[in-house]
């Protein structure tokens, strides 16, 4: 008997591991390029980091943020766009799947902070634009895939890029922004459980076979 018992306490391990490691438990903000940060240096033609390898390194999931610790030499641009992230230009880019981040300043050299939450699942790319494209072609640009961990929280919930329509009566409108706020939190917690219950029926049925 002590071998299927043996057997069954391995099999909640494996079972448990995986649980842990498909569950994203909290959302994460991702310094990018570490601490070496969004740099180049347009005399050297050299980036801080190598940005692809330390996006490879990373688990980017829904709601976490990105965070460019830059100056303003170099810009931040994200886009769903292959041929616009290929051709290292906004030039001919569609307002719908290219955007640029700015902190807001314009002088040369002046730091900034720029955060980018991550609101869309899938591949995304980043780059800089600036010196004529001459930062990205160097590599100054990176590509990520974003996955749905715990889904996007409250805050984001309705962000820029998937339009928000708003409810066609406008008698309903002073109801409908607490219906959306509360549906959310519980779809999330349903789903939870739902996987909660399957280890537990697991654990139930190696207790009954141990
Ligand atoms: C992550 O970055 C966002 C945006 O800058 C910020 O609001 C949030 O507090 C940060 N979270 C953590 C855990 O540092
Ligand atoms: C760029 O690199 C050169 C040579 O290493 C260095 O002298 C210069 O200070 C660097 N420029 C910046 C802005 O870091
Ligand atoms: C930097 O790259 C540009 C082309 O993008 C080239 O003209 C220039 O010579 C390069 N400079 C160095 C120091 O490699
Ligand atoms: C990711 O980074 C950590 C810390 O720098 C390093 O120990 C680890 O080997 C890296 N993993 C991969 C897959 O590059
Ligand atoms: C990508 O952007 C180009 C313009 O730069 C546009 O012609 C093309 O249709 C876009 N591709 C997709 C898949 O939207
Ligand atoms: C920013 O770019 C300007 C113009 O190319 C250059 O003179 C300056 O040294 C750069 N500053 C930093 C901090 O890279
Ligand atoms: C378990 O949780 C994951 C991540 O939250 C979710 O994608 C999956 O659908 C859940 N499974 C069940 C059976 O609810």
């Amino acid at each position: 008997m002590a071998a299927p018992r043996a057997m069954a306490l391995c099999l909640i391990e494996v079972a448990l591991l995986i649980y842990a490691a498909a569950a994203a438990t909290s959302y994460s903000n991702h310094t990018v390029g570490g601490d070496a940060g969004w740099f180049f240096n347009s005399t050297t033609n050299k980036t801080s980091a190598d940005y692809n390898a330390w996006a490879a390194n990373q688990t980017f999931n829904l709601g976490d943020y990105l965070i460019f610790n830059t100056n303003t030499n170099q810009t931040v641009i994200q886009t769903y766009n292959t041929t616009t992230y290929n051709s290292c230009s906004m030039d001919d880019s569609l307002d719908t799947d290219t955007f640029q981040y700015d902190g807001g300043n314009n002088e040369f050299g002046s730091a900034v902070v720029i955060s980018v939450p991550l609101t869309i699942e899938g591949t995304q790319y980043y780059f800089s634009d600036a010196d004529d494209g001459k930062q990205c072609q160097h590599g100054m640009a990176f590509e990520i895939k974003v996955t749905h961990g715990l889904g996007l929280p409250p805050s984001l919930n309705q962000p820029p890029p998937p339009p928000y329509v708003p409810p066609p009566e406008p008698a309903d409108q002073a109801q409908t922004p607490p219906i959306t706020v509360v549906t959310s939190p519980p779809s999330g917690g349903m789903r939870t459980s739902a996987n909660f219950s399957w280890l537990l029926l697991v654990l139930v049925l190696v207790s009954f076979l141990a």
